[in-house]
């Protein structure tokens, strides 16, 4: 127990220390500051100073316990005072001024893109005739690209897709067709996939043309598959998504890894099949969508699935661009700006 005389000198202290909090609350500047210094550290009345002339007056043997208290109150204020110096020397731009009244911060909330919204539509409508989704990897080998496929090393047609290699044998997938082998070699027939992912080529942007783009592939394997089901399925899918009046034609074509082969073209839906200066069609009335054909018979060669006994069909579409008239957009390119202006008119219904 401290002397009756030790506790009211610690009383005292704690007045004071009371006091220095409710007086550097108050300071805002440096003038403030010096003064709450001198009040209590000016060498002739400064509270501290008092205090250990307030401290003679104790018994002899409470002098050091009194001595003790008024040091660490010396220190407190020091400590202090410092670190309101410091704070008051930041420049009051730099200084968060928190002012509790204020709204809260909205954070922005996150949003599918849009081609992955039209993604998803095109996907429903495979999924409803009874597709099922699969996917492979972006960073792709030459094998599954090309060798599989039917391209061998150097043909020709590999111009057409050429691309980013990361070494002799790995390279940024030019198409989603490398999944079809990759599904062939685990899965016997009967198949049904789609097969949606982002894929890369050596094209210079243009309004229908980006390096990156999305693919949707089709493949269908089973027995007596004919042309015949893949134009139905096609023409289905794509009136589904652009109307019964959609002018669609097939058009004859090369892939190496189909045999017969065609590409598809729409009707231009950007001028209407009007416009001989049309940016999008180049004014003649139709747009190219995807690649298709029958698969050739070396390719199911390529993953032990008989020819003489299974045929089927595969195609390839572009999502952004096919994105680009379902929406009505004159360029491919807006997608890809992160103009939120242009982004989130897509969030659908
Ligand atoms: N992979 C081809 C391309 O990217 C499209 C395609 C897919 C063609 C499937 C035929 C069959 O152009």
């Amino acid at each position: 127990m401290p002397s009756p005389s030790l506790h009211k000198f610690s009383t005292t202290i704690e007045a004071y220390r009371t006091k220095l909090a409710d007086e550097s609350a108050s300071v805002r500047d440096l003038k403030a500051l010096d003064e709450v210094r001198n009040q209590f550290l000016s060498r002739k009345r400064g509270y501290v100073t008092l205090l250990f002339e307030e401290m003679k007056t104790l018994p002899a043997e409470d002098r050091p316990a009194g001595g003790q208290l008024i040091n660490a109150l010396k220190t407190e204020v020091q400590d202090r005072l410092a670190a309101l110096e410091a704070k008051l020397k930041v420049p009051a731009k730099a200084r968060p001024d928190l002012d509790l009244t204020l709204p809260g911060r909205r954070l922005p909330w996150g949003a599918a893109h849009p081609v992955r919204l039209f993604q998803q539509e095109l996907e429903a409508i495979f999924l409803e005739m009874g597709f099922s989704i699969a996917e492979g990897p972006e960073i792709e080998t030459d094998y599954y690209n090309f060798e599989a496929l039917n391209f061998p090393p150097h043909h020709p047609a590999r111009d057409n897709w050429d691309t980013l290699y990361i070494n002799d044998t790995l390279l940024l997938r030019t198409h989603t067709s490398p999944v079809q082998i990759r599904v062939m070699e685990k899965q016997k027939p009967p198949i049904r996939i789609i097969i949606p992912g982002k894929v890369f080529r050596r094209d210079v942007p243009d309004p229908t043309h980006l390096p990156m783009f999305f693919q949707l592939e089709g493949l269908v394997v089973d027995e007596g598959i004919t042309f015949a089901h893949l134009k139905g399925t096609l023409e289905h899918f794509l009136r589904r998504l652009f109307g019964e009046k959609l002018k669609i034609r097939f058009r004859p074509s090369f892939f190496p890894f189909t045999e017969p082969s065609a590409e598809v073209d729409i009707e231009c839906l950007a001028c209407g099949q009007k416009d001989p200066a049309c940016r999008v069609c180049g004014g003649t009335g139709w747009k190219e969508i995807l690649g298709s054909g029958l698969v050739d018979p070396q390719v199911f060669k390529n993953v032990n699935i008989d020819p003489e006994k299974y045929s089927g069909w595969a195609f390839g579409l572009g999502i952004d661009r096919t994105a680009m008239f379902a929406f009505g957009i004159q360029d491919m390119r807006y997608f890809f700006e992160n103009d939120l202006r242009f982004i989130r008119q897509f969030h659908l219904k």
